[in-house]
């Protein structure tokens, strides 16, 4: 009665079922997942947002499929403002609700049935139901670690087929917290023009760059067909007003027709609201008050998890760059999962187990840097008793 592609594995897994066990007997718990910024204690101020959500010119109904100018035009003045792009022309956007649906979009614009995308390994979970989605096949080409986390390009050429599409980058990654150098960007964009691939770049982490330099967006590479990914869910922690767009950069031919080809995928569904389109760019001007008190807690939670770690050296945390997300190597005494577990039961802390991100071996947890400080000191407490260090 259904279809291949929604064969999902329905149940629960062992962490998530322990967890609503956990909850049922009302235990305390910390959660060092959350990563949900409206139930992480930050949020911009509810009677800007709210009052740019009355307007009365959201009763009138004007179908754009690339989404409203105003609103396309308050993105490039995000990228003018915080990242010095000074000509972003807003006919390269299209809006969407979300980046999971720019994704959808992309893939749809990429890949016939069984074509290849080539995904960072580590990286987020999502990408596999995206992808089967779209009928498309995900092919994981490995980030290495060795004092900072670099793309395997030997393994990415190997990984490369007839079939293959595009690549897939997170700048910087999630959880791995890397950026893409710009050495990485040049090998990348001739390894894309050696196999005729594109670029899609999900930036929804750019800004939380951790020292506070300012790191180059792909809206601007024009050496490959380049599909850049962001919107307001991390960029202004406003996941809720599902608000998010694709850039298109490239050659310039390719770059219209790419446009035109979107253009149309999202005239079919014209899935954008009027009054989160008109309120974008207050929604975008958010960032400003809430990007400061994010990286202030990403940087609190961080030195918090060093002072915790000095002295401990059966665990180290990996190096980051940036996003909200670090992760933590820890001694292999059983599965990642079964230590979460553990961990959960023992002490109330739920942190994330590596292979949730497709870490190729054990002995990785990953926890969220904008966890509320108190509960972040106390469950790396816990975390840290229960490794026995
Ligand atoms: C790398 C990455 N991309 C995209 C998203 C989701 O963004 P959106 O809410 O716009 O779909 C997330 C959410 O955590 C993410 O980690």
């Amino acid at each position: 009665m259904f279809s291949h592609r929604t064969n999902w594995r329905l149940n629960p897994n062992a962490l998530t079922r322990a967890i609503e066990e956990a909850r049922a007997s009302e235990q305390e718990l910390l959660d060092l997942t959350v990563s949900n910024p409206t139930e992480a204690g930050v949020r911009p101020d509810p009677e800007t947002v709210l009052a740019a959500l009355v307007n009365p010119e959201a009763m009138h109904y004007d179908p754009q499929p690339r989404g409203l100018l105003a609103a396309r035009q308050a993105v490039c003045r995000y990228y003018h403002e915080s990242h010095e792009v000074f000509d972003l022309d807003p006919e390269r956007l299209i809006l969407t609700t979300s980046t999971s649906e720019a994704y959808s979009y992309v893939f749809r614009l990429l890949c016939n049935p069984g074509d290849e995308i080539l995904v960072p390994k580590p990286s987020y979970p999502l990408f596999e139901f995206l992808a089967d989605l779209a009928d498309v096949k995900l092919v994981p080409y490995p980030l290495l670690y060795d004092h900072g986390w670099q793309i395997d390009f030997d393994s990415l050429y190997k990984a490369a087929t007839a079939q293959s599409r595009a690549v897939i980058l997170v700048h910087p990654n999630n959880p791995t917290g890397s950026y893409v150098s710009a050495a990485e960007t040049s090998a990348l964009n001739a390894f894309c023009r050696d196999y005729s691939l594109s670029l899609i770049v999900d930036e929804v982490f750019l800004d939380y760059s951790h020292d506070g330099t300012l790191r180059s967006s792909f809206v601007t590479n024009t050496d490959s067909l380049t599909f850049t990914l962001s919107g307001v869910s991390k960029i202004s922690a406003l996941p809720q007003m599902k608000l998010a767009w694709v850039a298109t950069s490239g050659p310039e031919e390719t770059v219209a027709e790419a446009g035109a080809r979107l253009e149309i995928i999202a005239d079919t569904y014209l899935s954008m609201n009027a009054p989160v389109q008109l309120a974008a760019p207050v929604l975008l001007e958010q960032r400003k008050q809430i990007q400061p008190i994010l990286l202030d807690r990403l940087r609190v939670n961080l030195a918090e998890l060093d002072s915790q770690l000095s002295n401990r050296p059966s665990c180290r945390r990996l190096q980051v760059e940036g996003g909200w997300y670090v992760v933590l190597r820890v001694p292999v005494l059983g599965t990642d999962e079964d230590l979460a577990i553990d961990l959960l039961r023992k002490m109330g802390v739920i942190v994330h187990p590596g292979h949730f991100y497709d870490f190729p071996d054990e002995g990785h947890l990953v926890l969220s840097l904008i966890s509320e400080p108190v509960d972040f000191r106390e469950g790396v407490a816990r975390l840290l008793q229960v490794l026995g260090d």
